[in-house]
C-alpha cells in the first residue's frame, strides 16, 4: 500500500452551480436515477461534520446485536455507501447501495440539498443531516484535504480559509449546505437536524433523540453498548470505523480520526482571520434561523 502509484489530485470545477471533482460527477447519470427503497436512511453531511460517527452510530443500533460479524469484518464506508462516490478502489457507491442486502439500507451523501435524486423524496425516505459550525468544519477539512490525494491540493490555511469562505470547496458552499437542509426540514417531516456540538456535548441524549426520530426503543444496555462504542477513542483505534484501510490517504500527515472537539479551530484561526470569517459569516447567514455553536 505504501509504494502504490497515487494518480493526480484532482481539480475542482463548477457543477449545477456547486464545486465539484470528478471522483463525485463521473457517475451522475446512476446517482440522479438511484432508486431507493422506502427504509432507506440517507445519512447527509457537508464533509467533515461527522458522518463517519453518524453512520456507525446507526450503523451499530441496527445491526450491532443481529450482524456482529460486521463489526470486526466490513470497514465503515461498505457497510454505509458513500452514494456519489466513484473512486475506482471501490464499486461506485450507487453499485454498493444496489448491492446491500440489509433492512434498512444505510447510504451516505455529501451531496446539497437540492441534488439529491429524487428517490429518496418520493419515498419519503428518513434522513439523518448532521451539521458543525463553520469555524471547526473548516479546520478538519483542511486537514482532511491536507492527507486525502482523492482531493485537491489544499494550499496553506490562509488561503484555504478564504476558499471555504468563498464555497469554492468539493461539495460546495458550507453556508449554502447547512441551510439549504435545515430549509427542507420546515417542509420534510422524516428529517432529523442533528448538531455535531450536541453530540459532543451529551451523545447520550442525542442517540435517545436519534432513536426517538428512528422509532427505536433500545435497552438501557445496548444504548450504553453503542454510545461506548462509538467514543472517540475507541473509534480511532478500530480499523473497520478509522479508516486506515483506505489507500489514498495519508495517515502520517494527518489521521482520519484527527481530534474530534469542539473549539479546535481556536488553534488555527488567527484573532483577524477570526473576526474576518465572523464579519462574512454575518452576512452569509442573515437569511436563516439555523444557530451554530463555536464551543460547548
Ligand atoms: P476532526 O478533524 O476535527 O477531528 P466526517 O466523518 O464527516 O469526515 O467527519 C470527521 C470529523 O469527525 C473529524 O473531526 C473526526 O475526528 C470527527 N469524529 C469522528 N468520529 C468521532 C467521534 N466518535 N467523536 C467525536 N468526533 C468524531
Amino acid at each position: 500500500m505504501e509504494n502504490m502509484e497515487l494518480p493526480p489530485r484532482p481539480k475542482l470545477f463548477d457543477f449545477h452551480g456547486v464545486s465539484m471533482i470528478h471522483h463525485f460527477t463521473d457517475n451522475w447519470e446512476n446517482i440522479r436515477n438511484f432508486q431507493a427503497r422506502p427504509d432507506d436512511i440517507l445519512i447527509a453531511t457537508y464533509p467533515k461534520a461527522g458522518t463517519t460517527w453518524v453512520s456507525y452510530i446507526l450503523d451499530l443500533l441496527y445491526f450491532g446485536q443481529t450482524a456482529p460479524e460486521r463489526q470486526t469484518s466490513l470497514p465503515i464506508y461498505e457497510r454505509v455507501p458513500f452514494l456519489e462516490s466513484d473512486f475506482h478502489i471501490l464499486p461506485p457507491g450507487t453499485e454498493l447501495a444496489d448491492k446491500l442486502s440489509t433492512s434498512p439500507r444505510l447510504i451516505k451523501t455529501h451531496l446539497p440539498v437540492q441534488l439529491v435524486p429524487k428517490s429518496f423524496w418520493e419515498h419519503n425516505c428518513r434522513i439523518v443531516y448532521v451539521a458543525r459550525n463553520a469555524k471547526d468544519n473548516a479546520v478538519s477539512y483542511f486537514h482532511f484535504d491536507r492527507m486525502n490525494q482523492a482531493h485537491p491540493e489544499p494550499g496553506d490555511w490562509n488561503n484555504y480559509l478564504q476558499r471555504f469562505m468563498d464555497g469554492k470547496m468539493v461539495f460546495g458552499s458550507w453556508y449554502d449546505h447547512v441551510t439549504g437542509w435545515w430549509e427542507r426540514k420546515q417542509t420534510h417531516s422524516k428529517l432529523h437536524y442533528l448538531f455535531y456540538e450536541d453530540m459532543v456535548e451529551d451523545t447520550g441524549r442525542e442517540l435517545d433523540r436519534l432513536c426517538s426520530f428512528l422509532g427505536l426503543s433500545p435497552s438501557a444496555e445496548e444504548k450504553e453498548r453503542v454510545r461506548g462504542g462509538a467514543q472517540f477513542d475507541t473509534m480511532k483505534k478500530n480499523s473497520m470505523a478509522n479508516y486506515s484501510t483506505v489507500p489514498i490517504m495519508d495517515f502520517k500527515i494527518s489521521p482520519f480520526m484527527r481530534k474530534g472537539k469542539v473549539g479546535d479551530w481556536k488553534n488555527h484561526f488567527t484573532v483577524a482571520q477570526s473576526e474576518q470569517f465572523d464579519e462574512d459569516y454575518k452576512k452569509k447567514m442573515k437569511n436563516t434561523t439555523v444557530q451554530f455553536r463555536t464551543v460547548v
